[in-house]
Order: C-alpha cells, then sequence, then structure tokens
C-alpha cells in the first residue's frame, strides 16, 4: 500500500496508468461509496489475498428506478478514500458518469430470467443496471478475484452468471455478510432510518433466523418456510413486506413443495419509507 493513501484514477487512462506496473494477483471490490463496515470486509479479504487492491467507487446511475432514489444516495468521496486508505487499497478507480458511460453509450448487459425476479421485479431495469457497470469495471479493471457481499444475494447469483456467460476475467468471490449487533445487515440506507425504525428493522434478520431455525429441523416445505417469515413480520406493524422469496440459488425460480435445500431465503421489507433487504443461504438438507 502506497504510505499516502491510494492513486486515485479518474478516467480510464489514469486507471490504465496505475495499474500498469501494478503486482498480480489483482483483487477488486466495486462499491457505490458511503462505505461502512460491509464494504471495508471485501476489501481486507482482497488485501488478504492480492499484491494490488483496486476499489471502484462510482453511483451507477443505471440501476436505480427512481431519481429520488439516486439523488439521495450518499456521496463523499473524501471520507471514502480514508477509509480506502486505512483499509490498504492501492488504487480507487472513481469516475465520471462519462467515463463509464461514453456519450452515446447505449450497449446493455441483460442477465435474463434471473434479472426479473425478485429486486428485479420491484426495482425494474435494475439488474440490467448492475450487470452492464460491472462487465465494464471488471473488463477495466481486468481482476484476478472480485469480491461482492452475499448481503446482495441475487446480486451474487447475477454477477456470477455473467461472468460465467461472457467470460469475464477472474474469478468472483462471495463474502459474508457484516452485520449491526442487533443483527441488522449493515447498509448505506440505515442511515436514513428514525430511532424507532431503525429498532424494527431488525425484524428482517429475526424473520431470517426463524426460517433457518425451520429448515435445520426439519421443515423444508417451501410454502411454509414462506409463511414462518411472514409470520414473523407481521408482528413488527412497522415493517412492510414487499416480498418473501425461498428459491433456486441459480435459477432464483421460486420452489414450491417439499425441497431440501439449497435454497436462497430473500427478503425485501419497506421500514419508515426505507427499502431493506436481506438474505440467507440454506444448506442442502
Ligand atoms: P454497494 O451497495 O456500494 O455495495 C458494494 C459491495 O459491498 C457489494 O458487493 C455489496 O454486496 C457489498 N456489501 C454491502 N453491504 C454489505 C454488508 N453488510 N456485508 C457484506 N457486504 C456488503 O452493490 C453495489 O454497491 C452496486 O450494485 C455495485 C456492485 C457496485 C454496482 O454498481
Amino acid at each position: 500500500m502506497p504510505e499516502d493513501g491510494p492513486v486515485v484514477a479518474r478516467t480510464r487512462e489514469e486507471l490504465r496508468a496505475a495499474l500498469a506496473s501494478t503486482g498480480r494477483p489483482r483483487g477488486f471490490v466495486a462499491t457505490m461509496g458511503a462505505l461502512h463496515e460491509g464494504h471495508v470486509s471485501l476489501l481486507r479479504r482482497a488485501r488478504a489475498e492480492s499484491a494490488t487492491v483496486v476499489a471502484s467507487i462510482f453511483v451507477n446511475p443505471r440501476q436505480f428506478d427512481r431519481a429520488d432514489d439516486l439523488a439521495a444516495y450518499p456521496r463523499d468521496l473524501g471520507s471514502d478514500l480514508d477509509v480506502c486508505a486505512a483499509a490498504g487499497v492501492d488504487v480507487v478507480f472513481a469516475p465520471a458518469g462519462e467515463e463509464v458511460y461514453p456519450p452515446g453509450s447505449a450497449t446493455t448487459v441483460d442477465p435474463g430470467p434471473i434479472g426479473r425476479v425478485l429486486e428485479g421485479a420491484s426495482r425494474p431495469g435494475h439488474f440490467v443496471g448492475v450487470a452492464t457497470v460491472v462487465t465494464i469495471l471488471i473488463d477495466l479493471v481486468a481482476p484476478d478475484r472480485s469480491y461482492f457481499g452475499e448481503k446482495d444475494g441475487q446480486q451474487l447469483v447475477v454477477v456470477r452468471r455473467i461472468a460465467r456467460d461472457l467470460a469475464l476475467p477472474g474469478a468472483i468471490v462471495g463474502c459474508p455478510t457484516v452485520r449491526e449487533p442487533d443483527g441488522l445487515a449493515m447498509s448505506s440506507r440505515n442511515e436514513r432510518l428514525a430511532p424507532a425504525d431503525r429498532e424494527a428493522a431488525a425484524v428482517l434478520r429475526r424473520a431470517l433466523l426463524a426460517v433457518r431455525d425451520a429448515h435445520a429441523g426439519g421443515v423444508t416445505d417451501a410454502g411454509r418456510l414462506r409463511t414462518t417469515m411472514l409470520e414473523v413480520l407481521a408482528r413488527e406493524p412497522r415493517a412492510h413486506v414487499d416480498y418473501v422469496s425461498v428459491a433456486d440459488p441459480e435459477t432464483l425460480v421460486e420452489a414450491e413443495g417439499s425441497r431440501a435445500g439449497p435454497l436462497l431465503v430473500s427478503l425485501a421489507v419497506e421500514v419508515g419509507g426505507v427499502r431493506l433487504i436481506d438474505c440467507e443461504a440454506l444448506p442442502a438438507g
């Protein structure tokens, strides 16, 4: 790591120059900034496994389906660079919009049906936006390993799919979800929760733990597992359920009837106007 913090590249050309003389293996962490302990866990993992660590900080407009959500997204490059320096990042790619999407840019990456369910159903176009930017970033950075959080379970499934289908360089590494002491998954959105809503938000984790316990205790019926989650969520009046899902972890098709696993259990819940997501992988029975 350079003593005086990471090299900051603002353009594709600067990124190429910054990477030219760096060692392999090269680890890459893509972010939208507002870095917290969840991001830091990915950076640390990359640091431990790589000669060179590259992080990107880019609030990708194409993955937001609502202009107000994009406008509300927190941006503070100065403090993000401090976090990157402390985590030992070598190169930060912090491009302006036109560096990622040159004027007239028209090509998109569509991951197919897995991008249209769950988050993709609630946020049309979201995963085309994610898949497009991740393809561009991995292509520019050319990493040996790219690290993504399991917290965004569907995103990880989508990224693995496009990496396979498009032969993107390097491996995709999933990393465990970092949580607050009450179990709430760390997210930049948590800052928007009023105190009573912040407390209520712990219900997402309780719902996932209930389903994990039920599954470990021998409940394999997908419908019953969904009901288990809904019952926990119904006890928290501040929580408004968008979806609960018990699905195949690769195709994301909803499971029906008795299924031993593996399964991806996920949910999206609105608390105090803030949409929160979380998930849990259930092992093969
Ligand atoms: P962002 O929300 O900034 O997240 C960047 C990475 O950090 C993702 O891989 C995400 O899964 C991971 N992450 C976030 N919170 C986490 C937590 N509590 N524990 C572990 N990992 C966590 O996800 C995106 O940005 C964007 O969609 C991106 C991939 C950068 C494309 O624009």
